[in-house]
């Protein structure tokens, strides 16, 4: 019997790939980009299923050049890099990678947060380049975590352990999501807020909202002036959920006091991006998840609602359920 064939726009370590050796016929791009190379583009009529990066865009484009698909597999959790709509409409079921991801992008919140609140970026760089000259008592002064106010912008998954972590430093609780949360909200003695309230009353403000048509530019001019002028800006959630231009201005005429930005608009920030030149925003290249653990159990989830899609069976982690309707 002939193995299902599987794209795969970009590499990954062969130990990861180990559950779909067997089962398929594995083509393989060369980047994490989105391009395709001529030899992996030609097998697409081909193609059964796709291991997709969230780099990767599942357009109407795509999809039609894959007419035999039968299942597409995020490597992710977020997938606004799919066209949802499309592959609903053509009864392709569509997997993520939630949970597994959770504690690990947490950790990485709380790593912002602290990195800005208390300018490691900054102390560090000056330590490097000589102009550590004296323990100084005015020197690199920050803000403190403890007794200060946090607005998780979303509490979902990662929100809450974003939140159980910052209920450790003395941080209050405030959130804004689409739906009241009482249990959770006993838990962390947090309180459901409307995005205005959140925004003119944290010192911290943390973003953990997938990226849809509702929240895209979600922080922009209007919504950073309303911001308090010592708030420090926390995106872990999706570049353009935060309008950078309205950023710039925000931190260099200081309506805010820093940003922190695991995700930028583009994707990847530009060496000469205004963002990079400002003391007071420290960026990391979408990291979120990277830890070896993590992306390892993230690979695995992908393989597993895979390997069930290609069987026909009903993937574990399905965003559109709707399809087995
Ligand atoms: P999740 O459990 O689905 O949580 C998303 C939360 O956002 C939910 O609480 C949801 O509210 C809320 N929400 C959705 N639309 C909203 C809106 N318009 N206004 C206010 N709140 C809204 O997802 P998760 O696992 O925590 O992941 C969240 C996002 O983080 C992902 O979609 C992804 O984009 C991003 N992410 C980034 C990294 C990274 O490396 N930086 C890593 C992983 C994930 P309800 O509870 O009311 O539904
Ligand atoms: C990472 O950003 C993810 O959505 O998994």
């Amino acid at each position: 019997m002939t193995r299902p064939l599987v794209i795969l726009p970009h590499p990954l370590p062969e130990d990861w790939l180990s559950p779909l050796k067997k089962a398929c016929q594995l083509v393989i791009g060369e980047s994490p980009g989105i391009l395709l190379p001529p030899k992996v583009e030609a097998q697409l009529p081909q193609a059964e299923g796709i291991l997709s990066l969230l780099t990767f865009p599942v357009s109407e484009e795509f999809l039609a050049q894959t007419p035999r698909l039968k299942v597409i597999s995020n490597m992710a959790v977020g997938y606004d890099n799919i066209d949802l709509p499309a592959c609903t409409r053509r009864g392709i079921p569509v997997g993520n990678t939630p949970s597994v991801l959770t504690e690990g992008t947490a950790d990485l919140t709380l790593a912002l947060l602290l990195a800005a609140a208390r300018r490691l970026a900054e102390a560090s760089a000056d330590a490097k380049a000589g102009r550590w000259t004296a323990w100084s008592p005015t020197g690199w002064l920050g803000a403190d975590l403890n007794g200060a106010t946090l607005g998780i912008v979303g509490l979902g998954k990662i929100g809450t352990a974003v939140a159980r972590r910052a209920r450790a430093f003395g941080l209050r609780i405030l959130h804004a999501s689409r739906t009241p949360k009482p249990t959770l909200e006993t838990e962390l003695n947090a309180r459901h807020v409307s995005l205005d309230e959140l925004l003119a009353t944290s010192d911290f403000v943390s973003l953990h909202v997938p990226l849809t048509a509702q929240t895209r530019g979600l922080i922009n001019a209007a919504t950073l002036r309303h911001m308090k002028s010592n708030a420090i800006l926390v995106n872990m959630a999706r570049g353009p959920v935060v309008v950078s231009d309205d950023l710039v201005r925000a931190l260099r005429e200081g309506w805010i006091s820093a940003a922190a930005l695991d995700v930028t608009d583009p994707e990847p920030l530009p060496p000469d991006h205004p963002l990079y030149s400002l003391p007071n925003c420290l960026i990391t290249p979408h990291i979120g998840s990277a830890t070896h653990h993590t992306r390892r159990r993230m690979a695995e989830l992908a393989c597993e609602n895979l390997l069930a899609g290609l069987r026909g069976e009903r993937l574990p982690h399905c965003i559109n359920p709707e399809v087995y309707r």
